[in-house]
């Protein structure tokens, strides 16, 4: 059974308008975005507060070059695996959000009926982008019908081609703006806000001013949490990363090396060895031995 997500990011507000209790341990949150069931099980193992099987599962581990490509039925299978993954762990109450695709809530029966579908494969709270009426509209029909939701401002993937680079609320007035689709989320029932590249700057006041916990990526530290992805922590995807990336390993070129020794052991015939072999029972093998010599 999973802590409720709810009471896994009251405990994280920090901010002074907090209504948690004195006696809950206050530290932002971890959040990680993973997409299959070991890394899922691994994240749990290894601390993680929340789960995020987030969109980015299409340029992460599906090959597309946006998450535009990402259907509901990719989200719900992989959704399946993390939530498999984070029930075996040693910590299996590990709260896992899942986020809605591009086109899955632009109208209040595609979020009802899209949102129920994933909060039915295992879900405990939906993430969707941006605070378009469209957004609000889903936002509040899902929470009427009992599903946290998270929003997602500043840099959000889904709208890509219509924004303006990837740093978002450089100017005071995209500031202003920010601080206002945040409110408008929080009015509308969200029980969490991604801040996604942002100016440290306007993080702080959003926050400040937010009684719901804002999650940051790419956002300064002063947010109630932080998410990453985890093939970018572990420094398992390749290229430059974008700048609010930190790599905690360096997984690509661990990986690499490992992948180029198998390949070198088995084309010098070093791999396998006798340790990596099974053997018959000796009277059967005299038995089999005898047959094919006859
Ligand atoms: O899709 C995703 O992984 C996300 C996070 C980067 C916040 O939305």
């Amino acid at each position: 059974m999973s802590v409720s997500l709810l009471r896994v990011l009251r405990a994280s507000k920090t901010s002074p308008s907090s209504t948690r209790s004195p006696s809950e341990t206050v530290h932002p949150l971890a959040m990680i975005a993973v997409y299959d069931a070991p890394t899922a099980a691994l994240c749990c193992d290894a601390g993680a507060d929340l789960l995020l099987v987030g969109d980015s599962l299409g340029n992460v581990v599906l090959g597309f070059d946006s998450t535009v490509s990402v259907t509901l039925e990719m989200m719900l299978h992989h959704l399946g695996a993390v939530v498999r993954g984070a029930r075996q762990s040693s910590r299996n109450e590990v709260p896992v959000v899942a986020d809605l695709p591009f086109g899955t809530y632009a109208t209040i029966a595609d979020a009802a009926r899209n949102g129920a579908a994933l909060m039915q494969a295992g879900a405990h709270g939906l993430k969707l982008e941006g605070a378009a009426s469209s957004s609000l509209d889903a936002v509040r029909v899902l929470t009427q019908m009992g599903a946290p939701v998270v929003g997602h401002l500043g840099f959000t993937p889904q709208s890509a081609l219509v924004l303006n680079g990837v740093v978002q609320g450089k100017t005071a007035a995209a500031a202003r703006q920010l601080l206002e689709d945040a409110r408008r989320l929080q009015d509308a029932g969200c029980v969490a806000i991604v801040l996604e590249a942002v100016p440290s700057e306007v993080a702080q006041i959003v926050t400040q001013q937010l009684v719901i916990t804002t999650i940051g990526i790419g956002a300064g530290a002063t947010c109630d949490g932080q998410v990453l992805v985890w093939h970018d922590l572990v420094g398992l995807s390749s290229g430059a990363p974008f700048r609010f990336v930190k790599r905690f390993a360096q997984a690509h070129e661990t990986s690499q090396d490992a992948t180029r020794a198998f390949v070198e052991e088995v084309h010098q015939s070093t791999f396998p060895t006798r340790d990596n072999e099974y053997s018959m029972p000796d009277a059967e093998l005299a038995l089999w031995r005898e047959e094919q010599v006859r």
